[in-house]
């Protein structure tokens, strides 16, 4: 198994700064000698570069501040996980916030297209970052880049894989939510998400609903993990801009990594919104770090030889 971390240092789609500093606390929370204990080989290629933050007001060709660098910084984005994928890496996107989740998908979603793979996208996050430019009460991309994906707003976002939608409604599959805007609710019931929310998490319990979300995961498919921070309940994880109370609790996040280790699929991940600016003595990366372990395979047991 061979890993790319590809750190991508700003907070340009969030309200909050210091989503930028997310790379670096992930690194001092010991994130490669992690996986490398995994069995991994792994290759940090740095920090992309790419615009400060201006702040600011929306512009008003697009509705979204300072859309010129969140565009920048998504191409960047897009360009190295797109490299690390034509080079057989694996590729872990250190952010940042989650507007960097369109380059890094429109990059996974062009090269499954030229494999012939068939992509699945899991959506880990408290939100469902479906807001169009039009509906979004922020301006902030970072709760935007679903759309994006799926063909909707700035054509130079929604086209960043060359073709659009970069992800069509099936390949999509969004985990945990517990804050969606009004005008979201009606774009996912429009676009027919699946969606399984925090209701979903308690009323199934999370092994159905990883059960559920993996269920079309064979051989052939190409699983992209984004894994927002605020996914996890902000009592075990603080350290991130737009914390939602009632989110899963470690031991479903555990099982919830577990399970996505054990399809063997996973081909990239993003690991997004880590803020260390809010954090108490970076817990929230060492948590992170933690669940990224399962995530690559680490269990109590020894496995079983033959992967689910
Ligand atoms: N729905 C809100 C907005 O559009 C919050 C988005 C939060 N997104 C995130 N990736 N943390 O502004
Ligand atoms: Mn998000
Ligand atoms: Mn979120
Ligand atoms: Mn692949």
């Amino acid at each position: 198994l061979a890993l790319t971390l590809i750190g991508a240092p700003t907070d340009i789609g969030a309200s909050r700064l210091g989503a930028g500093m997310g790379p670096d606390a992930l690194r001092v929370a010991q994130l490669g000698p992690a996986l490398q204990r995994q069995g991994g080989t792994v290759r940090d290629r740095g920090n992309l570069a790419g615009p400060p933050n201006p702040g600011g007001p929306r512009d008003a060709a697009t509705g979204l501040r300072h859309f010129a660098e969140v565009l920048a910084w998504c191409r960047t984005t897009h360009d190295a996980v797109l490299q690390a994928l034509q080079a057989q890496q694996l590729p872990l996107l250190l952010g940042g916030d989650h507007s960097l989740a369109v380059g890094s998908i429109s990059a996974v979603a062009r090269h499954c297209r030229a494999t012939g793979q068939r992509l699945r996208v899991l959506w880990l996050d408290a939100h469902a970052d479906f807001n169009t430019p039009a509906t979004s009460p922020s301006g902030n991309a970072h709760g935007t880049p679903v759309a994006s994906l799926c063909g909707l707003g700035p054509p130079e976002l929604a086209r960043l894989a060359g073709f659009a939608p970069a992800l069509a409604a099936g390949q999509l599959c969004q985990i945990g939510l517990r804050s969606v805007d009004d005008q979201e609710k009606h774009l996912i019931k429009q676009h027919a998400i699946e969606v399984y929310d925090m209701r979903a998490v308690d009323e199934l319990g999370m092994r159905e609903v990883m059960a559920r979300a993996l269920a079309s995961v064979g051989a052939d498919v190409h699983l992209h993990v984004s894994f927002d921070v605020d996914f996890l309940d902000p009592e075990i994880a603080p350290g991130t801009g737009t914390t939602v109370r009632g989110g899963p609790t470690y031991r479903e996040a555990q099982l919830c990594m577990e399970m996505i280790a054990d399809t063997g699929r996973l081909g990239s991940l993003d690991i997004v919104e880590l803020n260390p600016a809010l954090d108490v003595h970076n817990q929230t990366a060492e948590l992170v770090v933690d669940l990224v372990e399962s995530l690559f395979g680490k269990s109590t047991l020894v496995k079983d030889v033959l992967l689910r």
